[in-house]
């Protein structure tokens, strides 16, 4: 895969990957010497036009004698820049699903109908084909909808195969793989166990590995696959307790490890450090730097009390093969929310190549593969995503009381939440609307009001409440234990419900927030924010059922000092998953 900043380059990685065949990710001007081994090249779609300068390129010696290329979207529009066809500046561009119908015959076509649903995303498109390409399907809008060159195997796709609106996309990436490149269909990953567990053993030689697990399944499955390479005497795992985890996560964690053979486990109790940090803080990401400082304290103190930093250990991480890669064509994504820090001494064992990470090659669909595959139970496998801040980020801070303003609108709730708008940062207030949620206001009213109002980046309905709105107001509150135990207690309980009533299955993720918005007698909110992504980087907020949703705000409402129950009817963007 040449990537030229799509945000779809890894999709189409895995898709290939999904068929049996290997594929990586490269930048996309990798001179085409280094591809001349490969069996084949696809070229992805971008963001940018062919015609802005420093736009991604290619190395044109690729389509010279190189391997068979399949350009998708930009990739497509770049083949016929390069090979003299003719690329057209869009102004509105193509966005959605459309009727492909095909006008000749083709390899990629094996098995696909004549006419078909695909799902196109462009600006610009290939008004001519280059010399030597015929035109091989086309849509009401796009006459080159698809051109294929097969003496020299070079293909060219408008839309895109990779996306689940391509119903036949499997289908033509298969007839490309195995009918144009003659690609073997030997990517299996429950084979490749024993070439990780021996590549451990060659890395570690005579050394013991340590890891910071968190109970995620990244690192849980990394330090699982050490364990099997060197047997449980060489491999510690450390857990640090911060006090910000969800109600018995440790003890959980601690049950999973015990049960993988764990034989050194270690919990380092750090609760009390953490609160203390983070008392009087109230600004999202003045608590996320004081977490991730204190974390670092932490590890410090745990590399030198178990003496880690000498030269019998070496570090074990679970870094997948998307966080290895520097997307190529786009800009670096600016600031949204700080993720990570470093404590000083495992940069240097990074930098002395003191580390191991068996998973980076491998993307999470086959990460939770390999970890079925060595034992690792699958309620732990198919858990949601949980941030490394934990509920920190989930328990909103107010450093002032303050009333609930009316406007025509709705209520706008004096909080302020943490949102990403053309890749940037808002930090806004929340409208409230008094009405249950409805997909309605999924789909028109929460974009439209977002849109208009510069005051506001998300929007939350009103799933049920002991008090009116007018009635309630923010109270000046920090991150404190007991605050935490409302939240712990309220997080259990959708949990619980979530997994009874099968809604686990069909969300992403299901963050729980606590709001300081309430009355005197009871002076907290909670927010229900399940919502549905592929990655993360975006994502559609869910509905559930009218009727559970009654049943779960009518259980959270039993929780003493709860006054109200919000429900997050944003997508990202314009909001982000997590409110800070
Ligand atoms: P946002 O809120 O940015 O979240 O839409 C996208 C995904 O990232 C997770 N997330 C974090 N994960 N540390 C983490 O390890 C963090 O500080 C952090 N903030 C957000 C979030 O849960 C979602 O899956």
């Amino acid at each position: 895969m040449l990537d030229t900043g799509g945000q779809y380059t890894h999709l189409i990685a895995r898709k290939v990957r999904e068929l049996g065949v290997f594929a990586d990710v490269q930048p996309s001007e990798t001179p085409a010497e280094l591809l001349r081994n490969r069996k084949g090249v696809i070229i992805s779609g971008g963001p940018c036009s062919v015609y802005e300068v420093g736009s991604p390129d290619i190395d044109p010696a690729l389509l010279r004698n190189g391997p068979p290329v399949l350009g998708i979207c930009y990739g497509h529009q770049l083949i016929a820049h390069h090979l003299g066809g003719a690329v057209e500046k869009g102004e509105r561009g193509e966005y959605g699903i459309a009727q492909l119908k095909l006008t000749a015959d083709d390899f990629l076509w094996k098995n696909v109908a004549p006419s078909q649903q695909i799902w196109m995303s462009h600006r610009d498109s290939v008004a001519q084909p280059p010399p030597g390409f015929a035109i091989i399907a086309s849509t009401e809008t796009s006459g080159v909808a698809a051109m294929s060159d097969s003496t020299r195997k070079i293909y060219g796709l408008q839309f895109h195969p990779e996306v689940v609106h391509t119903p036949a996309g499997k289908d033509i990436l298969s007839n490309f793989l195995f009918g144009v490149c003659g690609a073997k269909r030997d990517w299996d990953i429950s084979q490749r166990v024993p070439l990780i567990e021996e590549q451990i053993r060659k890395i570690a030689g005579d050394r013991s590995i340590f890891f910071f697990v968190s109970g995620g399944v990244d690192s849980t499955v990394a330090y699982t696959l050490c364990l099997r390479a060197l047997g449980p005497e060489r491999v510690y795992g450390m857990y640090v307790d911060t006090g910000l985890m969800r109600l018995e996560e440790t003890e959980f964690v601690q049950t999973i490890f015990e049960r993988l053979g764990a034989a050194h486990f270690h919990v380092e109790h750090a609760d009390t450090e953490f609160l203390t940090v983070l008392a009087g803080l109230h600004e999202p990401e003045q608590k996320r730097r004081a977490i991730g400082e204190q974390f670092v304290k932490v590890q410090e103190r745990i590399l030198q009390t178990g003496h880690f930093l000498d030269g019998h250990w070496i570090l074990g991480q679970g870094t997948i093969y998307p966080d290895t890669i520097e997307s190529g064509g786009t800009a670096k994504a600016d600031l949204i929310k700080t993720h990570h820090n470093r404590v000083a001494g495992i940069q240097a064992l990074i930098d002395n190549n003191r580390i191991i990470e068996p998973l980076t090659s491998f993307y999470k669909d086959e990460v939770r593969e390999i970890g079925g595959e060595i034992g690792v139970p699958q309620e732990f496998l198919a858990r949601h995503p949980f941030p490394g801040p934990g509920l920190a980020i989930r328990c909103l801070c107010s450093s002032r009381g303050a009333r609930l303003v009316e406007s025509a609108d709705g209520w706008i709730l004096p909080v302020r939440s943490v949102g990403v708008q053309g890749d940037s940062r808002s930090y806004r207030h929340v409208l409230a609307i008094e009405a249950t949620p409805t997909s309605n206001m999924i789909r028109k009213e929460a974009p439209a009001l977002t849109n208009r109002r510069r005051d506001i980046n998300r929007v939350v309905a009103l799933a049920g409440a002991q008090s009116a709105l007018r009635s309630m107001k923010l109270f000046e509150a920090y991150l404190t234990r007991e605050r935490l135990d409302i939240l712990r207690e309220a997080d259990a309980i959708v949990r619980r419900f979530a997994s009874e009533t099968g809604i686990e299955q069909s969300v992403w993720q299901f963050p729980v927030v606590l709001l300081p918005i309430g009355t005197t007698s009871a002076r907290e909110s909670i927010v229900l924010r399940p919502i549905d992504s592929i990655d993360g980087m975006t994502a559609e907020a869910v509905l559930i059922e009218p009727a559970h949703l009654e049943c779960l705000t009518n259980q959270l409402l039993q929780i003493p000092g709860i006054c109200a129950v919000f429900y997050d009817v944003t997508n990202k963007p314009p909001g982000t998953i997590e409110w800070e």
